[in-house]
């Protein structure tokens, strides 16, 4: 098998299996900046992925593609529904989120979590090199880096979080708590999105496990007396602004944002969310605030359309079920109330749109309606104002996502606050272009100056420096 330098490990593959017009199947590169952050260190270091296909029980022997070795792990049914849909969608998801949802403790569900980790420890373990790094992404994996390093302890093992580290008092509640510190602290580097990730990390690692902290710095205990020094600290996830930028400027993307417009009978104003349909993003608080603008008679259909794209996500979780259904009535019953035969009031969308199509309904959209009640970064928010490459636009933006640290010039609302956030909808309605203009700048110029390869590159440079640690402690 393939010996490489550098391996991702991630849940899923950077792919999707794509099914031709003949039965036959092929794999095209999944969208997201994860996959187009890492490809240049990829290809350049002879790179591995280790991941998940995305379909239960497929048995696949790893491949080349695009320049990257991927190493398919394999789930059976009964895996995806309990380390994938059970421990890590309906535990961790919910109580890193703050407990928006209820999460629920099964004993079956963390047997599968600590079995299909160790299977992804393995295949990791299989395919590095002498002395390689490797970087696992997210809480899905949470076991990996200790795993890794008992069966490999020359590698450099970086893990990055990309949703939130909950406060100490909500994290406690987790059965099999120590063993998922013990597990992320295999990691040379633990990287979060904010800087209060991190802090509540640290703080749960001093209360938990008793071990010292230092600024980023955690000394962990090894068996014969001596200590590791481990690092945990903010690295704010970004996008590949660029990609963005140059779709904004291709004239069949704004020819299609007009007749998106059109589409919507010329309303005055475009309201868009777009969210994965999740009950961490808070859309039935801005369903419920838009509805009652229009109820209290502030805002009228004539003059003003949500748009609201809600892409299916994790549909056989029974929260997520309940969501839908919850989101769905609701729509149903503020359509019904106010719309006309020319004018809707809400443009619902359960569906998953391709990028370009996206640009579009951004560059349509006046006000962008981020309202999340806890997000690890918020990845839309940034693409909203990558687009926005005519300074126009307003970004309402809640300050539970962890975009809001990056984002001052945003509209900060607190998204329980359905007051507040009306009102704030309607200074975004109202606000005067060159105020637009003022916010979108400096919004801009946050997302140009810190995107995606960057995020990857100061990830990566704390992990050589790791490197480096462990040469001097090895001696050679
Ligand atoms: C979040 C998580 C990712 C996950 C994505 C989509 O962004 O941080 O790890 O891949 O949601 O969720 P899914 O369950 O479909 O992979």
């Amino acid at each position: 098998m393939t010996q490489a330098e550098f391996v991702v490990v991630a849940n899923r593959l950077p792919v999707d299996r794509v099914v031709g017009a003949e039965g036959d199947d092929g794999w095209r590169r999944s969208p997201g900046g994860l996959v187009t952050a890492l490809e240049p260190v990829m290809r350049s270091s002879e790179g591995a992925w280790v991941g998940w296909a995305g379909k239960p029980d497929l048995e696949l022997e790893p491949f080349e593609f695009d320049g990257t070795f991927l190493v398919p792990v394999r789930l059976s049914a009964q895996d995806v529904e309990q380390y994938y849909e059970g421990m890590s969608n309906d535990t961790f998801w919910p109580l890193y989120h703050d407990v928006i949802a209820a999460p629920r403790y099964r004993r079956v569900w963390w047997d599968a979590y600590v079995r299909v980790n160790r299977r992804f420890a393995e295949a990791a373990a299989d395919v590095a090199a002498e002395g390689a790094t490797v970087w696992v992404q997210d809480y899905q994996l949470q076991l990996v880096p200790k795993m890794l390093r008992e069966l490999r302890p020359d590698l450099v093992i970086g893990y990055f979080h990309h949703i939130p580290f909950p406060a100490h008092g909500l994290y406690s509640q987790l059965p099999w708590r120590r063993q998922v510190l013990e597990g992320l602290l295999g990691a040379d580097v633990i990287g979060f999105q904010r800087v209060a990730d991190a802090g509540n990390f640290a703080r749960t690692v001093r209360r938990q496990l008793r071990y010292q902290t230092k600024a980023s710095g955690i000394s962990v205990p090894l068996a014969d007396g001596s200590y590791r020094n481990a690092v945990a600290k903010a690295f704010p996830i970004s996008i590949d602004t660029e990609s963005y930028v140059e779709l904004a400027r291709r004239p069949e993307v704004q020819q299609r944002a007009r007749e998106i417009r059109e589409g919507l009978g010329n309303p005055k104003r475009i309201l868009l969310g777009v969210d994965r349909l999740d009950y961490t993003k808070g859309i039935r608080h801005r369903l419920k605030a838009f509805g009652e603008l229009l109820q209290d008679g502030r805002l009228t259909v004539e003059d003003v359309t949500l748009v609201q794209v809600a892409s299916p996500s994790r549909e056989r979780v029974e929260s997520y079920m309940q969501l839908r259904d919850e989101i769905e009535l609701t729509v149903g019953r503020i359509n019904g109330d106010f719309d006309t035969t020319d004018h809707t009031a809400i443009r619902y969308l359960h569906q998953a749109y391709p990028k370009e199509e996206m640009v579009a309904l951004f560059l349509a959209a006046d006000v962008m309606l981020v309202t999340a009640l806890r997000d690890g970064m918020n990845l839309v928010a940034k693409e909203y104002v990558a687009t926005r490459t005519d300074n126009r636009g307003v970004l309402v933006l809640s300050e539970f996502a962890g975009a809001a640290d990056e984002l001052p010039s945003a509209l900060l609302i607190n998204p329980h606050d359905i007051d507040g956030m009306k009102d704030q909808i309607i200074r975004a309605i109202e606000m005067p272009p060159a105020e637009q203009g003022r916010r979108m700048r400096s919004l801009r110029k946050k997302v140009i100056e810190s995107d995606v390869v960057q995020w990857s590159r100061s990830f990566l440079a704390a992990l050589e420096a790791a490197k480096h640690r462990h040469a001097t402690a090895g001696g050679d």
